[in-house]
């Protein structure tokens, strides 16, 4: 498999002082407020009329978000002229790096020719081709956000089994709609039997009757999930669907462990459960198909968005044959007055057809391969609890000597403390990562090993100031 990954490092780590980190994350939190007054006033404007300052409340931060006026490349300014390398990259979508020229020049020469008509257009058409090559899946359908394009994956999978029962992850995340909104962020005395986790609403608004049709299970582990879907089977609700990502990318970076995904394609065969292996992460993200052919996958639906659009919002939905005759034949309506827009067309053609090519995939890997190893050997110097993990153009340092394999794991080995102070340092010196969250890193085909190095620097700094 083509990818890269590291574990836990045999070396014993030495404790950390608790007094030590509170006191660098007041310095560090002073320093960040210090430099980003033009963010303060702005929030002070902002919150009079854009709830909470901000268009979506993952892009909230204490006490008030960095509001960001431009990228090129590998860099993003603030609104206080900042300038940071990018490694939160939209959450995780401009794998193609900010302004591409390639794709800037596409957008342009559509937009004089207008840029929504509801109708397809032979953008669309070419990119719908490219993604059956990449993905080996024959019918495409399109979205505007990887939201859209997991709920309509959920509906046709439902209308396709005629059943209403949903299987996904505990604790990952596919979205803002009902059906997948279930079993996330609870914490580890919540959690429960993980033999049969409760189906919990993510958030208020979420009907119970839409909850309990959504049914979590942990990550790999195969017997488990067998395991409770013999449960259902013979509760009367066998499931239309499971969907999950292969690697999960909502944890920090969880890797399926060897076998485990071919286990879970035997397994949803043999009680005929539609696998949806959910790409808005991993699509175009870490290898020219995804995680489907850095795997070997044979997804029965695969759903993408994030890197697809080249920076526009969009998303789609790959299926096979036999499963997208639902759509086809009317029966489900996979609609959307903006699906398919010309402008979205345009840039994600030409980052498939001149960004996001198979070379650019080995320049990350490369990237990604300097990071972890740089990462890694500051672990082993400073003797830090901790390791990095990352595929191609992903990865996370995990805060944790504890191998975290799946949410359970995840929630015990949480340092809430110190993934914050992480994030103070990258901020404070110039390295972009999103807010507030043990969030992976994004790299860029507009990364280099400078600005790689620059990461690993600010990260040995952080280390050493641990220590001292
Ligand atoms: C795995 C996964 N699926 C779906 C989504 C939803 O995508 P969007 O925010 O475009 O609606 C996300 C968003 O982060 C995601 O990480």
């Amino acid at each position: 498999m083509d990818s890269a990954a590291r574990h836990p490092s045999a070396t014993k780590p030495r404790p950390l002082e608790r007094d030590r980190i509170r006191e660098l994350l007041r310095r560090e939190e002073e320093r960040l407020n210090q430099r980003t007054i033009g963010s303060k006033v702005l929030f002070e404007r902002a919150r009079q009329s854009l709830t909470g300052g901000v268009g979506s409340s993952y892009q909230s931060r204490e006490p008030w978000p960095i509001y960001v006026s431009r990228g090129d490349g590998a860099y993003v300014w603030d609104v206080d002229g900042n300038r940071y390398i990018d490694y939160h990259n939209g959450f995780g979508s401009m794998v193609q790096g900010h302004a591409h020229p390639v794709i800037s020049e596409a957008v342009a020469r559509r937009l004089p020719l207008g840029t929504h008509f509801g109708a397809a257009t032979e953008d669309g058409v070419w990119v719908a081709e490219e993604l059956k090559r990449r993905f080996g899946l024959p019918q495409w359908r399109y979205t505007n956000s990887g939201t859209e394009a997991t709920m309509d994956a959920i509906r046709i999978a439902r209308a396709f089994t005629r059943r209403d029962a949903v299987l996904k992850m505990v604790g990952s995340f596919h979205g803002h709609h009902d059906y997948v909104m279930v079993s996330i962020g609870m914490g580890y005395n919540q959690l429960g039997d993980r033999e049969n986790y409760a189906s919990t609403p993510y958030g208020a608004g979420i009907p119970k009757p839409s909850v309990d049709m959504t049914v979590p299970l942990p990550f790999n582990d195969a017997d488990a999930m067998e395991r409770r879907i013999e449960r259902l089977v013979a509760e009367g609700r066998p499931p239309a669907c499971l969907i999950m990502e292969a690697v999960l990318m909502n944890l920090g970076v969880i890797l399926p462990k060897p076998g485990y995904l071919e286990r879970v394609r035997e397994i949803t065969r043999k009680y005929g459960i539609l696998w949806i292996v959910d790409e808005v992460k991993t699509g175009l993200q870490v290898a020219t198909g995804g995680a489907t052919e850095l795997y070997g996958l044979e997804p029965d639906l695969v759903t993408l968005a994030k890197a697809l659009g080249g920076g526009l919002p969009s998303g789609a939905i790959g299926g096979t044959d036999e499963v997208m005759e639902v759509v086809r034949n009317g029966s489900v309506f996979q609609v959307g007055t903006y699906n398919g827009n010309p402008l979205v067309m345009a840039a994600a053609r030409a980052s498939l057809e001149g960004v996001l090519t198979p070379e650019v995939y080995l320049h990350l890997r490369k990237l990604n391969d300097r990071l972890i190893a740089g990462l890694e050997n500051i672990t082993a110097e400073f003797g830090l609890p901790g390791y990095a993990v990352g595929i191609n153009s992903k990865g996370v340092y995990t805060f944790s000597s504890v191998e975290i394999v799946d949410y359970e794991t995840f929630k015990a080995n949480q340092d809430a403390e110190l993934n914050q102070l992480a994030w103070l340092y990258n901020m404070n010196r110039g390295i972009f990562m999103t807010p507030g969250r043990e969030e992976e890193w994004t790299l860029s085909v507009r990364h280099t090993d400078a600005d790689v190095d620059q990461y690993v620097a600010v990260f040995r700094e952080m280390a050493r100031d641990l220590k001292s």
